[in-house]
């Protein structure tokens, strides 16, 4: 298990380019299940899940051949419909498989995912959904198995919560099933339109994607194409805070503010100054004052940014108020920032962070997960001395070469094997 060591203490400025979304590429290639022509996906990024999710896909009988960037997946036939615990449970997304599975070859059987450390995260979502458009699912020995020998159908769908997942679920089912599939109270994140972008480019009937009502006219087959994946929000949010967080100022291109409205928001309530252009946006050192928000679906403040956004206030002046709305159980990461020195108290749901300018000292800490883990990546940027983040395979799973790019402007990040 790989640790980072990190010599705190630089000024980071630059520019960097952003990856392919890990959390857009999952689902679009799990959409890639739906299609028996040869699919070319652009700008995906190298990332631990994305190999996870290909080794899925080739369990299924996929032919899958990647190059840099670019990944090319042809499945004309199935050879099985079952998405392995081995492979699942590294992946919760995993689950994303049961609908394209139902709707090209009305039987699956995926190995449903088990709890994870920011909370139980339930799917109970996803399957009333498939069950409501005609398919049949138990539960065997850890496994959901569905069918629907006569084919999905469509219907409409009222979500109690606009999970991310169980939109995307339903789309990709939706595409293929018999008539017509309205999700009510659908997510609205960024990541469902470029997946919905996927599928029309398919030849998918979709509209509403964006916003909370979305319909779906299912086709009988889907055609081949050649898609891009968006950019990462949440990779490109915490490499801009690495700048005004060291004093120092970062520019990621290849982005645009549209996405991180909320998150920007909050950055500049702090004093920091944020400005955009053609594909460029930049984060520069500026006041330092605290700033309250909470974590809600889009296009409220996203919970992927609320560890990384926390390790920042803990530094400057004043008590910043947070609140998690999304997950139970998503401050991992606050015992590991307090052992650097922040002065953070958690109750329940909410956080209250006492900031003090100059509070980090390197530290040996432990990720927990992926976002915990840039959390602590950016005090170690700004701590006095060295820090040792151990267990970053959680941070190999959602940031491409987070030390190479961190170095690039200017930071002291080696990867050392333990
Ligand atoms: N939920 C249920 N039942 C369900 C589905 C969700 O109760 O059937 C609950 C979850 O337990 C959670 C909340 O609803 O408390 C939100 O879950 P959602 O389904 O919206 O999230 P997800 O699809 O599981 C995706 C991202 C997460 C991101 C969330 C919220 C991917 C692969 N994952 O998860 O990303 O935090 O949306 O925006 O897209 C990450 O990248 O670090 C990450 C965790």
């Amino acid at each position: 298990m790989d640790s980072f060591e990190i010599e705190g203490g630089r000024r980071l400025s630059g520019t960097l380019d952003a990856s392919g979304s890990k959390n857009a590429a999952l689902p679009i290639l799990f959409a890639a299940l739906l299609c028996p022509e040869r699919l070319t996906l652009r700008r995906v990024p190298r990332l631990h899940d994305i190999k996870t999710t290909l080794s899925l896909l080739e369990g299924v009988g996929a032919r899958v051949e990647r190059e840099g960037e670019r990944v090319t997946i042809d499945l004309p036939q199935f050879t099985s419909t079952e998405a392995p615990y081995d492979l699942v449970r590294t992946m919760r997304a995993s689950v994303l498989m049961l609908g394209p599975l139902l709707a090209r070859e009305r039987s699956a059987r995926v190995s449903l995912p088990g709890g994870c450390a920011i909370g139980s995260r339930p799917v109970d979502i996803h399957l009333a959904a498939l069950e409501q458009m005609g398919a049949e699912l138990r539960l065997e020995s850890g496994y959901i198995v569905g069918s629907c020998p006569g084919g999905l159908r469509g219907a409409e769908i009222v979500f109690r919560f606009p999970s991310v997942g169980a939109t995307q679920q339903v789309m990709m089912a939706a595409s293929l099933a018999e008539g017509k599939t309205v999700i009510r109270n659908a997510a609205r994140e960024p990541e469902i339109e470029n997946l919905a972008g996927f599928l029309r480019a398919m030849g998918a009937k979709i509209s509403g994607d964006g916003t909370s009502d979305i319909t779906i006219e299912g086709v009988a087959r889907l055609h081949g194409c050649d898609f891009e994946v968006m950019f990462d929000r949440i990779e490109a949010g915490t490499l801009l805070l690495a700048g005004p967080i060291t004093g120092g100022s970062v520019r990621v291109r290849g982005m645009d503010t549209g996405c991180l409205e909320a998150f920007f928001a909050v950055l500049r309530k702090t004093g920091v100054a944020v400005s955009a252009g053609e594909g460029w946006v930049e984060a520069s050192a500026g006041g330092s004052q605290c700033a309250d928000f909470e974590t809600q679906p889009h296009p409220g403040y996203a919970t992927d940014l609320q560890a990384q956004m926390m390790a920042y206030l803990a530094q400057v002046n004043g008590v910043s108020h947070v609140s998690e709305k999304i997950f139970e159980n998503r401050y991992m990461h606050v015992p590991e920032l307090v052992r650097m020195g922040a002065d953070i108290r958690v109750e329940g749901p909410q956080a209250m962070i006492y900031g003090k300018p100059g509070c980090y000292q390197g530290a040996v800490v432990m990720a927990t997960d992926l976002r915990a883990s840039a959390s602590l990546v950016l005090a170690g940027l700004v701590a006095n001395g060295t820090t040792r983040v151990r267990r970053i395979y959680h941070l190999d799973r959602g940031y491409e070469s987070l030390e190479t790019k961190l170095c690039s402007l200017g930071a002291a990040v080696s990867r050392k094997p333990e």
